[in-house]
């Protein structure tokens, strides 16, 4: 919360028969993380990759891997993404029985833990967990596919998770997924975001230096 701005870039939106290329491009670029973006074709209509591809990052980057689980029956699989070598794993509530409990056991594997939530699902439901997870993620598009719309409503939920963490004392990183390009960079910094992810707004532009530069420039401007 109102932290330096750390760029995750999503390498969804990458070149997958190049993916080395994309990890070095971004290195280069000085971004902070790499966004990896799971999907099963259950949780959401998609489908990507698994923890292979987790590990094989894992051996090419020194850059720490923030790996975005949208996957049904998390508690079955996490155990796969911590041995491949994710250093967040961010998971949904909405596919959790138990989130309390599956922090724990991420916690447990020592792993850093994020929670995020789709913008269909009221924000409540992830109240219970801000003050338990190193980032809470709120979506700006429903998951399962780069280069959609930023949805506004993304602006007045990070306020939100903002406002429990300090009712509760914590301090989570809140990181934004999903539509992020400079104008929506900077309404969801101002509400208090520290983590922008982007896809398209990285890989698609002509140089994507200058957009994780750009994107990072937006935390100068006044916040919260
Ligand atoms: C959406 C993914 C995002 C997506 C972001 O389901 O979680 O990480 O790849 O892509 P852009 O920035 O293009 O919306
Ligand atoms: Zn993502």
């Amino acid at each position: 919360m109102f932290g330096p701005i750390q760029i995750s870039p999503s390498i969804l939106s990458a070149d997958f028969m190049n993916l080395e290329d994309a990890i070095r491009l971004i290195e280069a670029a000085g971004t902070d993380w790499v966004h990896v973006d799971v999907m099963d074709g259950h949780f959401v209509p998609n489908l990507t990759i698994g923890p292979p591809h987790v590990a094989a990052l894992k051996k090419t980057t020194e850059v720490p891997l923030d790996v975005h689980l949208m996957i049904s029956n998390p508690e079955e699989q996490v155990s796969w993404y911590i041995a491949a070598g994710a250093d967040l794993i961010t998971f949904h509530v909405e596919a959790s029985d138990d989130p309390a409990a599956l922090i724990q056991i991420i916690h447990d594997a020592g792993c850093r833990c994020g929670i995020t939530i789709c913008p269909p699902t009221p924000i409540e439901e992830i109240k219970p967990y801000v003050g338990l997870v190193e980032m809470v993620l709120i979506m700006s598009v429903n998951p399962g596919f780069s280069g959609q719309s930023f949805i506004p409503d993304a602006v007045s939920r990070v306020a939100q998770v903002v406002s429990w963490a300090e009712e509760v004392g914590a301090n989570p990183l809140i990181e934004v997924d999903g539509g992020i390009n400079e104008q929506t960079a900077l309404l969801v910094i101002q509400a208090g975001a520290d983590v922008l992810v982007a896809g398209n707004a990285v890989f698609k532009a002509a140089n994507p230096a200058d957009a994780i530069a750009t994107l990072r420039k937006a935390g100068d401007s006044p916040r919260g």
